[in-house]
């Protein structure tokens, strides 16, 4: 466990704790603000994100900068986005031996974040993070709460530009998550 968000990331670029290292070529730690309390899973880079070093910069990330947009959120100044694993699985989804190998890094930037609010995007992270049998197409937009961690999940971006007819129940979750933050904003100012 590092203390320190720099030193937390410096050793994650250089991670090689599973093969995905190998045909890397950027280590994609996250993107956002380190003291943000909304914090964002995806599930792993894919080539886009490889090449940049950066997650959700594809198409997918755009329709996600656009919803976030649409609630007042933006990646750089109020969020925190992270993924599951940080390094690309070739064109799969990540195996469970390198979720496993990954997870350690996850679980030290959310012990740093000590975020209010987890969203997972996609399936694959809403099953790792909130519990084995989420059903993203019935349980997105529910929260959960877990500790003191309010966790929900919506659909993944790329199963969005795969099937448009789902984006008006994924904007439906951006909108619910709007009224969480004020909810819980609200609390917060309420306590002192
Ligand atoms: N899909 C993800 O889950 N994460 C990314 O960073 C990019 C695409």
């Amino acid at each position: 466990m590092f203390e320190n968000w720099e030193e937390l990331k410096e050793n994650c670029l250089n991670c090689r704790k599973c093969s995905l290292c190998e045909a890397r070529s950027n280590v994609v730690f996250g993107v956002g603000n380190p003291r943000a309390k909304v914090m964002f899973i995806g599930e792993g880079p894919g080539r886009n994100e490889d090449l940049q070093g950066e997650p959700f910069v594809g198409a997918g990330g755009q329709l996600l900068d656009k919803y976030l947009a649409a609630v007042d959120l933006d990646r750089r100044t109020n969020i925190y986005i992270a993924n599951i694993v940080k390094c690309r699985p070739q064109n799969r989804d990540p195996l469970q031996e390198e979720q496993e190998a990954c997870m350690d890094w996850l679980r030290n930037q959310t012990a740093l974040l000590r975020p209010k609010i987890i969203v997972c995007l996609g399936r694959i992270a809403a099953m790792r993070i909130i519990k084995p049998d989420f059903k993203i197409t019935r349980e997105h937009g529910q929260f959960f709460k877990k500790g003191n961690i309010y966790m929900t999940a919506t659909l993944h971006p790329a199963a969005l530009l795969r099937n448009p007819a789902q984006k008006p129940a994924a904007f439906d979750d951006f909108l619910k998550l709007r009224d969480k933050i004020d909810e819980l904003q609200a609390d917060i100012s309420k306590t002192y």
